[in-house]
């Protein structure tokens, strides 16, 4: 009803409240439900995976369906929306749908179909050689990277999104295609630390971060923001209000209790902190969300920077290889990587991985001492040995 075409135009910017609609909420989902789905719903007995990106579903009518999962760049043109339509309209009536991850799934009824759609997705690409619907996603492999607006869009932003997440999968593209891992495992990326999307429980999480304070700009500042709420937004309590000579009211930061989150910034505009050579990616690991066999985990800190360096960023995807091929190979069947750094030891995840272990890792906020160790369990590593020494601790 309200999406009709023939309200189109009544908008008269003089009575904006004139013929308004409002509170429509969403479309219904079983409107958009291929028919195969809708009559085999709540039905189903179990599935298979076929082949990477591929899977079959059965239904206890006796009905099947077969699902295609391909990439998706998640920030896409309506062309390249339109494209997928006509792939839709070709081979799935007309129906198609976006996954959590921003993959996009099409959905058939026989296995010739299914042969036909494979073809053709594989067939198609841009201009400039990548896939446009490369299959995969599915299993024990690497999926979609789940991530934000960076410079696109954000104004908070301490690095890049899409252009990280291209560098990326470009990078781990064979693990897309293929289900040769212990697990399945989850990249996200976000550009600060709001975190919009899964960093902090993800396997894998690329962190866009700051090492500068903000500039105060005294001069506006009064005018343009309350600043009682840029006190508050403070988690270090930072700053305190303050006097311009001139009689203003503005802030002063401490600049020793600052750790460039960037939060009062994204309450006050006369606080801008992101800066060239300052801000990089931070990178963390072995979160998760399911609760199966071990419980949810948050994704811990492991390298504390690496430097912005655009279009590839060469040392974000090195990193990024190094944890995965550490795990791929010593991890057991179905432990994510956070299962696998903690059965093992986090010393021997940064010895296996090959990434050093600096103070920036140790935590300093509120609730840091649950994160030591109150034990005398652990495995000597050489990075261990290093600490010790430069503590001037026992020789080896
Ligand atoms: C009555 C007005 C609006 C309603 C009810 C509305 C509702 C929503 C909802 C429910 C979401 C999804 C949130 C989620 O994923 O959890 C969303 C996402 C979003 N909205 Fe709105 N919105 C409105 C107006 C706007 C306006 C005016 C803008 C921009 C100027 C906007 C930009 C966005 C963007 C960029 C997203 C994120 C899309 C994504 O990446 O998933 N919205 N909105
Ligand atoms: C009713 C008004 C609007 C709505 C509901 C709306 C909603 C959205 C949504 C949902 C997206 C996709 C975001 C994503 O998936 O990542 C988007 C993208 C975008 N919108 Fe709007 N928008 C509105 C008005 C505007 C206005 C007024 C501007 C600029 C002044 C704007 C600028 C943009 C830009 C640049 C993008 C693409 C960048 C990105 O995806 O991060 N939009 N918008
Ligand atoms: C696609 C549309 C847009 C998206 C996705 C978007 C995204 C965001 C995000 C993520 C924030 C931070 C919110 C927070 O941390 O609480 C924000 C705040 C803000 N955005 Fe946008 N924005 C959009 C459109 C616009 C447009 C069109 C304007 C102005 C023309 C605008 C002006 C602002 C301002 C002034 C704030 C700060 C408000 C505050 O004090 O929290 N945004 N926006
Ligand atoms: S993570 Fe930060 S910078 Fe990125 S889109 Fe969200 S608020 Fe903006
Ligand atoms: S950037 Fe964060 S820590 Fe620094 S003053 Fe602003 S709110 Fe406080």
């Amino acid at each position: 009803m309200a999406l009709s075409t023939e309200r189109l135009g009544l908008y008269n910017p003089e009575k904006p409240m004139e013929n308004r609609i409002t509170d429509l909420g969403p479309r219904h989902f079983w409107q958009y439900f291929p028919p195969i789905i809708r009559n085999n719903y709540g039905k189903w007995t179990h599935h298979e995976i076929l082949e990477p990106g591929i899977l079959v579903h059965f239904s206890e009518t006796g009905d099947k369906v077969f699902t295609v999962r391909c990439g998706g760049c998640r920030f896409m043109t309506v062309e390249h929306v339109r494209e997928i339509c006509d792939i839709a309209d070709k081979y799935c009536e007309g129906h198609m749908r976006f996954t959590t991850r921003n993959n996009i799934e099409f959905l058939v009824d026989s296995s010739d179909k299914l042969e036909a759609l494979k073809k053709d997705l594989m067939s198609r690409k841009h201009v400039s050689g990548s896939y446009k619907f490369p299959i995969g996603g599915t299993g024990a492999g690497l999926t979609n990277i789940v991530h934000t607006q960076g410079y696109i869009h954000c104004h908070t932003p301490a690095t890049d999104a899409s252009s990280m997440v291209k560098a990326v999968m470009d990078d781990l593209f064979d693990y897309f295609q293929g289900m040769t891992l212990p697990a399945q495992v989850r990249v996200s990326m976000a550009c600060c630390l709001n975190m919009c999307g899964a960093v902090h429980c993800s396997d894998i999480a690329l962190l866009g971060y700051h090492r500068k304070p903000p500039i105060v700009d005294a001069e506006v500042l009064e005018s343009v923001c309350e600043i009682p709420l840029v006190i508050a937004a403070c988690p270090t309590g930072a700053i305190s209000p303050a006097k311009t000579e001139s009689g203003k009211k503005a802030v002063k930061i401490k600049e020793e209790r600052c750790m460039f989150c960037g939060n009062c910034y994204t309450m006050c505009m006369a606080l801008p902190l992101s800066d060239k050579e300052g801000d990089g990616v931070t990178i963390l690991a072995g979160g998760k969300i399911s609760n199966r066999i071990s419980p949810p985990k948050f994704s811990k800190v492991v390298v504390p920077f690496l430097p912005n360096n655009f279009p590839r960023y060469p040392e974000v995807c090195e990193t990024v290889k190094q944890i995965i091929e550490a795990y791929a190979s010593d991890a057991k069947k179905y432990e994510r990587v956070g299962d696998w750094a903690e059965r093992i030891g986090w010393e021997k995840f940064f010895e296996k991985t090959n990434i050093p272990f600096t103070e920036h890792l140790i935590d300093d906020y509120r609730l840091q001492y649950d994160t030591y160790r109150t034990s005398t369990q652990f495995k000597y590593t050489e990075a261990a040995w290093e600490v010790s020494r430069a503590a001037g601790g026992i020789e080896d």
